[in-house]
Order: structure tokens, then sequence, then C-alpha cells
């Protein structure tokens, strides 16, 4: 099958930082349909040649493992290809159409991974120059959006141009590969579904922890914060993946109407409801991996006096049968103590203990990264004891499974699963517009409640597991967060 995928924003961070290294993996992976061209646009004047070469000198800031030997890059270095545009002149989208119709690929995929604020004036232009044809798929990079306004805004700009199922939105985290295995232990697994319910499940705990900080990014995040930046879209996707029903088939539409109606039976906020099951903190200077670190207010391009969160914890219920009152307790932030994602199911306490002192109930843990793998917790009797009872000694101990160990040549990376998908034309992993919008519609009123707030977010030290104030979020529904358990 031959494709053309264009790369608007081709010498942006996006593209050389993780779509460059994906891409290059599909190819070394021989995942890469053959016969594929990849055109980076930009606005400065350069040669295929001098592309490539930029490229190949990037390459070098990625992970050792992901990087191309000379001979490597050399046969990579054959599908990529440059041409400037300037993003705002119709001419320049006629010489692009062009190239594109010259060639006549069955497949041609714009990924927009420039400033989101082009994305109106492009898609404008992309139409109006005729390249919406039903072989074009537009892919979107987040953020999409600043609030409910502005993503209906862009969707609607879309919508113009092109079709619901021509325009896929990227949420990396639907292409991790943990995702995934959490909607086949889910629903290709006949052990774990007559007990995902409030009946047998306490309650659920979704961290996205990062130990980095801001970085260079500090302008950008400064007017986005961690609820906009990894709330509103990672967490929320996957407790879509956690909560919703068992769709009818594994249709894309399938699939995102489940999620929709998860989004859809949020509880929704109010200002008091924020006041109490929302905490928002910054961080401080600290120490992460042994080294000391600044605070956020101390980062590059940070305004003095930011009032920007860095992290977020709070609780909601999904207010459905299956899930009625079944606290979810969600929390994200940057300089935590470690770089850790995981899902923590906790099912109830066993109704009628008989073993002294074993209240320890069990508990499945979704790992997604650093490692990727499921461990489900339980109590077992170590047998043995002095007095041969052995019963006594309950243990807590798990069955893990390393999906690395378990699959070691499959595993794909989030944006390498996602390009293969976007020039498949495979919709699943991607977000449609009305969850989108319904995720933005649930976190205004955090929005507009801190807006209102004259406290700001309250300090965490770098390196810690954020404000104590997350722990007494917790604590109020008789739960503490994974790493205190
Ligand atoms: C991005 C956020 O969407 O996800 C970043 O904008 C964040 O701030 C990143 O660091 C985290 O992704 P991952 O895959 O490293 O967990």
């Amino acid at each position: 099958m031959a494709f053309d995928l264009v790369l608007f924003g081709g010498t942006g961070d996006l593209a050389w930082r993780k779509l460059m290294p994906a891409l290059f993996q599909a190819f070394r992976h021989g995942k890469l349909p053959p016969d594929g061209r990849i055109l980076a646009v930009a606005r400065d004047e350069r040669s295929d040649e001098a592309y490539r070469a930029f490229i190949r000198e990037r390459f070098a800031e990625v992970e050792p493992a992901k990087q191309p030997s000379d001979e490597e890059f050399a046969r990579f270095a054959g599908l990529l290809h440059y041409r400037r545009m300037d993003l705002s002149r119709p001419d320049d989208y006629a010489g692009l159409k062009a190239w594109v119709d010259g060639r006549g690929a069955d497949t041609v995929v714009l990924f927009l991974a420039t400033s989101p604020h082009l994305f109106p004036v492009v898609c404008a232009q992309l139409g109006a120059a005729g390249l919406n044809g039903p072989q074009v798929r537009v892919v979107l990079e987040k953020p999409l959006g600043h609030d409910l306004a502005s993503a209906r805004q862009i969707n609607r700009a879309v919508a113009a141009s092109f079709t619901e199922s021509q325009a896929l939105r990227i949420d990396h985290y639907l292409g991790k590969p943990a995702v995934q295995n959490l909607a086949a232990l889910r629903f290709g697994n006949a052990l774990f579904e007559p007990l995902w319910r409030r009946e047998s499940i306490a309650n659920i705990q979704i961290t996205i922890a990062e130990s980095l900080g801001v970085g260079s990014r500090g302008d950008f995040y400064d007017t986005t914060g961690a609820l906009r930046d990894m709330v509103q879209n990672h967490a929320l996707q996957l407790l879509t993946m956690i909560a919703m029903e068992p769709p009818p088939t594994a249709d894309a539409d399938a699939i995102r109407d489940e999620k929709l109606k998860v989004l859809k039976s949020l509880k929704p906020f109010s200002a008091e409801s924020v006041a109490r099951d929302v905490v928002r903190g910054q961080y401080r200077a600290g120490t992460v991996d042994g080294r000391a670190v600044p605070g956020y207010l101390d980062e590059a391009k940070v305004p003095a006096g930011s009032r920007t969160e860095t992290f977020v914890a709070l609780r909601t219920e999904v207010q459905n049968w299956r899930w009625a009152g079944v606290p979810f307790h969600l929390r994200t932030g940057k300089r935590l103590a470690a770089r850790d994602a995981h899902i923590v199911v906790n099912f109830r306490e066993v109704p009628h203990p008989i073993f002294p002192g074993a209240t320890r109930a069990n508990k499945l843990v979704i790992k997604l990264q650093p490692e990727d793998g499921l461990e489900l917790h339980l109590l077992a009797a170590k047998g043995g004891g002095p007095t041969g009872a052995g019963l006594e000694t309950l243990s807590p101990v798990s069955l893990d499974l390393d999906f690395d160990k378990a699959f070691p040549s499959e595993r794909v990376g989030a944006y390498e699963r996602l390009l293969l998908d976007a020039i498949a034309g495979r919709l699943n992993l991607f977000v449609r517009s009305d969850e989108q919008e319904q995720a933005w519609r649930w976190v205004e009123p955090i929005l507009d409640a801190w807006a209102a707030d004259p406290n700001g977010p309250r300090p965490y030290a770098a390196g810690s597991w954020g404000p104590p104030a997350a722990s007494a979020l917790v604590a109020r529904d008789g739960c503490a967060w994974s790493e205190e358990s």
C-alpha cells in the first residue's frame, strides 16, 4: 500500500523527538508499509538532503536503543523529503496538492504537529486546496483547545473540511501497550468481568507521576497546567478504558460510544465539590533521583508568582449501576518521586474474615510505565509455622506478569503504534470529537473554581508524592495511595 505522510511542523520538537524516532522504529521493524514517502513541511528553505542531515543529527538525542546505524539511517532517509510552506498561502497548498497527486498514493496522512492555533487555518486551506479527498486523513496532536469553547472552535474548523472518520485526534496514552492490554484483560478474558463492578471493587486509583519538571517548556506549561495537560486527556482516557461497558464489537465507534458514556456519567463538579474533592499543587525545590532541582517558579520562562498547578489529585465517581458509589482517585504531577504510571483496582475485603490479622484486600495493579505489566496481589499461607497451623502467617504475594518479557519482540511504542494505525486507517485508538468535548465540559468547573479561588496551588517538595492534602483526600474514603499502602 503506497502512502504519503505529511508532517506539518516537520522541524519542531514533536517531529524530531517523537515522530521521526517512531517512524524509524516502524521502518526498522518492517512494519511501515513499503512504498511510503514522508514529507516534512516547515517554513524555512532547505533541501531534502539538509533535512535528512538535520534529522540524522537529532537522532543523537534519542535513547541509544532507538538510534539508527549509518546504514539503517541511509535506507530510512530515502523516505524523507522536505518542502517549504507558508501555511497561510493558498499557492503553497496547491503546490503540496500537486506533489501528492503526482503519485496518487492510496493513503495520505496529514499530521498537524504545529501549534494548535494554526489548526483552523491549515484545515481550511487543506479543504480549499482539495486536499481532503476520501484517501486523506488528518491527525491532530494535543493540546486540542484550552477549554470547551476553543476545542469546539477547532472541531468546527476541522469538520468544515474533513469528516469525523478522517479526523484522528491523538492521545498518545491510548497507544501505550498497557492501555490496549486493559481492553484485552477486560474483554478478552472471562475472569475479571464478573468482578468488575461495585459489588467487588472498593475503589480505583489512577496515577500518572513524572519525575521530570517542566524543562524548557515553561512558557507553554504555564498557560496550560496539569489539569489541561494530563487530566482532561490522558487520565480521563485511562478512566474510560477502566470503567466502560463491554462494547458490542471491537469497532472504533462501538468502543468510543462506550467511552463517551463513561465521560457523561462522571459526577459533575460544583464550586463546593472542587474545594473538597480536588487538590492542586505546585512543586518547590527539592531532590529528585539524588539531584537537587529548582522549584517551578525558578524554572526558565515561568512568570514570577505563577499560580499554575503542576499537580492535581481528585476524587470522582462514575454515576451508573456498575460503579455507583465507588471512588475513582486520579492524580498526576511533575517532579514527583518517580516516573510511574499505574492503575490500582482495589477489591473489597472478604465479607467474613476467618484468619486473624488477614485484613488486606486483593488488588490488581496495571502498570503502564516504566514497566508494562500486571500484578495481582493475593494473600497466601506461608505454611509450616511452628504450631503447624500456618494460617496465622498469611502473607501478601503477587502474581506478576511482565509484558515486555512475555512478548519481547512485539512491543511497539505509543507513537509508532498510532502512526501505523493512522496510515492503516484504524481509528480505535483515536479520540472522537464528542469524547474530547465532553472531557472539557467535565473539567471546566474545576478551572472556573480555581480562577475564583484566592488560594493558589499547595506547595510540595520536588521528589515527594505531592501535597499532603492529596493523601487526606483519599483517606476520607478510607484509602491510601499505592506507595502508602
Ligand atoms: C504529554 C504532556 O502529553 O505527555 C507532557 O504534554 C508529559 O507534559 C507527557 O510529560 C507524558 O508522556 P509520557 O508518555 O512520557 O508519560
